[in-house]
């Protein structure tokens, strides 16, 4: 499993243990007597195989999944990160299944700031997708039940093209004058989450697209961009005002990504 570096897990699972109190001390501290539960009264912790009897498809593909690393701890238990997301099942499977005794984790981010503390700020941000009222979920772009939980990294970018296109249909293209920076994914551009700036950019102006076009001088001052005269353009605002670039994800009349 390749994970990012700037996740940083102790800064994650500590985190996550203020909120989770008991839950996650027991992930570092294998101690039994940890198993109570501050989700599900009176629940305790039963372990995946309890769920397999009626959850097979979640439970089989679970195993190459992001989030089958994290477990609880309680070895007699084996693995226990169904229980990581959906709180204790021990009610749940006495019950023969009845909503009321498990956490649906898909209606709850609560569910997953309880370890990724720092989420709930960057949805925080003026310009954010709206997780926290509700209207867009963590699953809508992140399976926790199966493989990479950021689908499409690495070489399969497209993968992760689609997880946003498939809301945002205007930007799947294909356009007659396609924009190569799509192939560095939307989040080239975005950041998924939320951001201070406006559309979510990572940055607000020119040096959104400076970081990849090359901005030159040449001898008599002039500032070139792409090799052409970029001095008054520059002045006039963002590179994608009106009249400029405005097709920045791609276009269907001219290759300078203009309507
Ligand atoms: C004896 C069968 C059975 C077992 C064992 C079982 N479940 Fe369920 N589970 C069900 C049924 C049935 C439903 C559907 C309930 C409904 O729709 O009213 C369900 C629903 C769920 C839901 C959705 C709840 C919601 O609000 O929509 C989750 C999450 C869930 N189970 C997780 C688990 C986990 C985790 C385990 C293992 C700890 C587990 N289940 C073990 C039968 C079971
Ligand atoms: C990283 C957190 C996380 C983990 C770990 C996790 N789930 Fe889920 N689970 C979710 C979320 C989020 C949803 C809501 C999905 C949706 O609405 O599309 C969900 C939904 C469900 C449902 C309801 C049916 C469905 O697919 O929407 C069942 C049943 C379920 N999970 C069982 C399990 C089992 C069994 C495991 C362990 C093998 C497990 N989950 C591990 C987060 C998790
Ligand atoms: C019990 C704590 C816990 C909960 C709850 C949890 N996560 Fe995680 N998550 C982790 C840990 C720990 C990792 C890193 C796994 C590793 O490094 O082995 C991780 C990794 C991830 C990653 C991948 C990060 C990367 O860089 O590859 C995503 C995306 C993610 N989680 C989303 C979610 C979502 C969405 C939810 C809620 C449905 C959730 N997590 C719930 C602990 C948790
Ligand atoms: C609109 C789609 C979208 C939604 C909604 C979303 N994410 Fe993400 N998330 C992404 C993408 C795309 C990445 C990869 C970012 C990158 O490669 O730079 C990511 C990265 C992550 C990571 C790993 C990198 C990091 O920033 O730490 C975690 C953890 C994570 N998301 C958790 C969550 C949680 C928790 C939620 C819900 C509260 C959530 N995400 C909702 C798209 C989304
Ligand atoms: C589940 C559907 C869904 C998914 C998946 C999704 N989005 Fe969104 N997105 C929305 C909604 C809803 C809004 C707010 C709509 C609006 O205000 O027009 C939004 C807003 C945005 C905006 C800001 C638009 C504005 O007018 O301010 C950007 C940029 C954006 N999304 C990019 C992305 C990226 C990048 C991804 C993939 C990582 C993604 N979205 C995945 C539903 C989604
Ligand atoms: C080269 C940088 C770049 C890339 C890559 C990029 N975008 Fe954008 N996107 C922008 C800029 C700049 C804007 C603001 C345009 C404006 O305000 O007129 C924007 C605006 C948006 C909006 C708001 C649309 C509106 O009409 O207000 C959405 C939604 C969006 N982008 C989604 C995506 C998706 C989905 C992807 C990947 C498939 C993507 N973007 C890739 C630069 C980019
Ligand atoms: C992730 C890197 C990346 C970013 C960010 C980026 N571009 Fe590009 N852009 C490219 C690549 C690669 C090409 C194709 C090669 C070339 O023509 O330089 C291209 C081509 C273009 C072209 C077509 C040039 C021509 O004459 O064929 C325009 C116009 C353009 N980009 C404008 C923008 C604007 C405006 C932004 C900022 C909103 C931006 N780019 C951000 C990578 C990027």
């Amino acid at each position: 499993m390749k994970f990012r570096p700037r996740l940083n897990k102790n800064a994650l699972l500590f985190g996550g243990a203020a909120a989770w109190g008991l839950l996650l001390i027991s992930c570092v501290m294998v101690n039994r007597t940890v198993l109570q539960s501050p989700l599900i009264p009176g629940a305790t912790f039963v372990g995946n195989k309890a769920c397999t009897e009626c959850h097979a498809e979640h439970v089989e593909g679970f195993a190459d999944a992001t989030h089958a690393n994290v477990a609880l701890g309680d070895a007699k238990l084996g693995s226990t990160g169904c229980e990581a997301c959906h709180g204790p099942g021990s009610l749940h499977v006495k019950s023969g299944g009845t909503k009321a005794t498990i956490v649906n984790a898909g209606a709850k981010p609560e569910t997953c700031f309880q370890c990724h503390l720092d989420k709930r700020g960057e949805f925080s941000l003026a310009n954010s997708h709206a997780v926290l009222a509700g209207k867009v979920s963590c699953n809508d772009c992140h399976d926790p039940h199966r493989g990479n939980a950021i689908s499409g990294s690495g070489a399969a970018l497209e993968a992760q093209n689609e997880t946003c296109t498939k809301c945002h249909t205007a930007q799947k293209g294909p356009f007659i004058f396609g924009h190569n920076a799509m192939k560095e994914g939307c989040v080239a551009c975005h950041s998924p989450h939320g951001s201070v700036n406006q559309k979510m950019l990572v940055a607000r102006d020119a040096n959104l697209c400076l970081r990849c076009h090359l901005q030159t001088t040449d001898r008599n001052g002039v500032i070139l961009v792409s090799g052409s005269d970029h001095r008054t353009r520059l002045q006039n605002g963002t590179c994608w005002i009106a009249g400029c670039h405005e097709a920045v994800h791609g276009s269907n009349s001219s290759k300078s990504l203009r309507y």
